[in-house]
């Protein structure tokens, strides 16, 4: 029963962080005693969804909302989240996609915390130090929880925004996903087009979240735009862009921002299911425009102007770890299935990245197999260094989710700054359950 190994491999692995001797116990959990600046409460719970077909559906959420409520925070306030779960029988828990908390906040059950059960509760606490577009779900049997609607958006708003209020604007956040037996992808948990109203001149925000397990394409049509920031991290002066294809990770982020011309903007989904998206218009009415023949993909590889990098190539790596990704049969549940490996192996088997604390460390993903595999590293924030062996240019991409597409090799480092034991897996969930999971060790 590869669950029970699973478990405990992983059992084996936080007990071993929790005795190592470079770790200290303050920094692995948020602050505990003081006042928080802000508290939610999130509680999972059946509920019944009555889709615009009519059908009605049983999907698990938070707060009774699907997607879960959007947290908005502010940047420096310490958070408190109450996490209860009214009748989700397997338990559950938040993890914070890309945001880099102490390991005890980051929500995965098996290593960081137990599930949540049914009448229990669990309460998280961080300090938000970064800023821009997240996303919450739960890390408990993520791979059926999150398709079944556990999950919702995270915006930290920077500090300064606060203290020079500009233009009012308008801020939206849409979140790509398709509900188990939901019958079709939805733009946050509508179906159609949704319609807003915008004054001509208005500057506007739109942050879009795929909390999907493939990965989303979005167009902008009707006005340049500019990709102001890739998974929650700005693009350092990012240039206008039109008629480009966006193709966004599963669980990655991309902001993007215009000023609102004097006619409509459809911000649009191709290459799934279509039909779904929104539209702005200064007064909220009017036609989507027919949809754009094969846009070029837009390339965050070279986008945006450079500044000066706390690391690149060049530098001398403390670690140097290589990943290659295949599919191979194997038995998963008893079943004769195909199964997603890492350098030949599936979770619990697959390699194990052994850092010490201060470790600058590099990642070589390959990827030989014949579907997109969205690598999500847990707690720290990846800077890509090249793909099919061309160093990035442009601004500095940071990155927490990076799509490795069929044949691309990517070059990433990061510097091991968070310890604990971290997951990098992958985030198409279905991959990661059987086979494309990792651990990170401070040893
Ligand atoms: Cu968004 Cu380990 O997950
Ligand atoms: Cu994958």
């Amino acid at each position: 029963n590869r669950h029970a190994h699973a478990a405990n491999a992983q059992e084996q692995h936080a007990s071993g962080v929790s005795r190592g001797q470079s770790v200290s116990v303050t920094e692995l959990t948020g602050p505990r005693s003081e006042i928080p600046d802000r508290r939610f409460t999130l509680t999972a719970q059946k509920t019944q969804l009555s889709l615009p077909s009519g059908k009605s559906v049983e999907a698990w959420t938070y707060n009774g909302q699907y997607p879960g409520p959007e947290l908005r925070m502010r940047e420096g306030e310490l958070i408190e989240v109450v996490l209860e779960n009214k009748d989700i029988p397997e338990g559950v828990t938040i993890h914070w996609h890309g945001l880099n908390v102490p390991n005890a906040e980051d929500g995965v059950a098996g290593a960081t915390q137990d599930a949540v059960l049914p009448g229990e509760k669990h309460v998280y606490r961080f300090v938000a130090k970064q800023t821009g577009t997240y996303w919450y779900h739960s890390h408990q049997q993520s791979s059926v929880q999150v398709k079944k609607g556990l999950f919702g958006p995270l915006v930290i708003e920077s500090a300064n925004e606060a203290k020079s209020p500009k233009q009012p604007s308008l801020d939206l956040t849409l979140v790509h996903h398709k509900l188990n037996g939901g019958g079709g992808f939805t733009l946050s948990g509508k179906q159609g087009v949704t319609k807003e109203q915008a004054a001509p001149g208005t500057p506007v925000r739109l942050r879009l979240i795929n909390a999907d397990s493939s990965p989303a394409y979005f167009q902008l049509l009707g006005s340049p735009y500019q990709v102001a920031a890739i998974d929650g991290n700005d693009v350092h002066d990012p240039n206008l862009i039109a008629n480009q294809t966006l193709l966004i990770a599963a669980g990655g982020r991309y902001d993007i921002t215009f000023t609102m011309p004097q006619r409509p903007v459809f911000l649009s989904q191709s290459r799934s299911d279509g039909g779904r998206g929104l539209l702005l218009s200064p007064d909220g009415t009017g036609e989507a425009p027919p949809p754009h023949p094969d846009l070029p993909v837009f390339d965050p590889a070279g986008y945006g102007s450079p500044v000066p990098l706390p690391f690149d190539r060049a530098a001398r790596f403390d670690r140097d770890f290589r990943f290659v990704f295949d599919v191979q049969l194997g038995f998963y549940d008893g079943r004769l299935d195909g199964l997603w490996a890492i350098n030949g192996k599936v979770f619990p088997d697959t390699p194990m990245l052994m850092v010490q604390e201060g470790d600058l460390v590099k990642m070589t993903f390959v990827n030989r197999s014949y579907m997109d595999h969205p690598m999500h590293l847990h707690g720290h924030h990846m800077l890509v260094l090249s793909r099919n062996g061309t160093a990035t240019t442009g601004s500095p991409w940071w990155t927490d989710t990076l799509n490795v597409a069929p044949g691309e090799t990517y070059e990433v480092a990061f510097r091991a700054d968070n310890p604990g034991l971290w997951m990098d897996h992958c985030h198409n969930l279905t991959h990661a359950r059987v086979g494309m999971t990792m651990h990170l060790v401070y040893e």
